[in-house]
């Protein structure tokens, strides 16, 4: 078995039916497979649980099951593991990084906390277990806002490492005292304000939803700016038909399953190379990955015993200030 490449490279008979034969070994292994709202539309269809980061790390926190599958990128199974150490946590294709969480190196992080020792330090999740080992408490884009409110009012703040959405939850908890890290997501960053401008009056009844990765000339013109599984409730519960959509295309699928009747459109990049934006990362799990990983057992995460002893203080802390 060849697992170089970060997945399982083994042949795959082109006769299986891959939905079953992936069914079939879940039910074997006892196993249970969580998806990303970003993963592939095949990928999310033969999931047990599809999720935003929040929801993917409760639902890893209370599982029964002794395997946990994640369709989801390196991050995402570092923090299932970390909360499980227990459990065989296996993410398809290891290579599935986030370069949200490449912006910000554990050991650059570490001088920068060092150099401000009175401050809380709050994390996105999108980050490595090395950089949660350094955190206070992590957050995720569904409950930034709620966490940071419940900070002490005068508290001094690092946010690590997205820079929009530290603007955005500096912004909205009215705070003062907040230093940012200066990280970004290639995708979230991508969207050119100018075309968004161009479908807004091209589709002028349509509502602009917005994850706050994006930057704030595109946040300032949103109707609503939310996590993934936010942007997904509003469009449900919204009375309007049509929806620009600025974040990754994977939560299309997702939207249109949910509300048949309405449309969702698409934001595009600044480069115009394409009607969308991806996150290549996201795209890497294929259900031939899938397979072979329910069938050799592998890739498993693997996180540092130490880092994880202390990278599950603030994630369990943030679990129970989301409550
Ligand atoms: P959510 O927390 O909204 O799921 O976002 C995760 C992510 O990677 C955004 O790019
Ligand atoms: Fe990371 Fe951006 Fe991909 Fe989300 S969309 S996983 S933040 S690179």
């Amino acid at each position: 078995m060849n697992v170089e490449k970060g997945y399982v490279n083994a042949p795959i008979d082109a006769s299986l039916d891959l939905r079953s034969e992936i069914l079939r070994l879940k039910k074997e292994r006892n196993a249970v497979i969580m998806a990303h709202y970003y993963r592939r539309p095949e990928i999310q269809e033969i999931a047990d649980h599809i999720g935003d980061s929040l929801a993917l790390a409760q639902l890893a926190a209370k599982t029964d099951a002794p395997v946990i599958v994640l369709c989801g990128v390196h991050f995402m199974g570092e923090t299932a593991k970390i909360l499980c150490p227990e459990k065989t946590v296996i993410v398809p294709d290891l290579s599935a990084g986030c370069s949200l969480a490449d912006s910000c190196p554990a050991d650059e992080f570490k001088k920068f906390v060092d150099a401000h020792p009175d401050h809380i330090v709050v994390s996105y999740v999108n980050t490595t277990a090395a950089v949660k080992a350094l955190t206070d408490v992590v957050v995720t884009s569904s409950n930034a806002q709620k966490i940071v409110n419940a900070l002490p009012r005068d508290a001094k703040i690092i946010f690590g490492p997205d820079r929009n959405l530290g603007n955005y939850i500096k912004s909205t908890t009215g705070r003062k005292n907040m230093l940012i890290w200066d990280g970004a997501c290639h995708v979230h960053e991508q969207f050119s304000i100018e075309k968004l401008l161009e479908l807004r009056k091209e589709h002028g009844d349509a509502k602009i939803l917005v994850h706050p990765e994006c930057p704030k000339p595109i946040r300032i013109i949103a109707d609503k700016v939310g996590s993934t599984q936010a942007l997904l409730t509003y469009a449900k519960e919204s009375e309007s038909s049509k929806f620009i959509v600025c974040t990754e295309s994977g939560i299309l699928f997702q939207m249109q399953q949910q509300c048949p009747d309405k449309e969702f459109i698409p934001a595009p990049p600044e480069d115009g190379t394409c009607a969308c934006n991806e996150c290549n990362f996201m795209k890497m799990i294929t259900l031939e990955k899938l397979y072979n990983s329910l069938l050799y057992m592998a890739p498993e995460i693997k996180v540092d015993a130490e880092v994880a002893r202390e990278a599950v203080k603030p994630i369990k802390k943030m679990l129970e200030m989301s409550k």
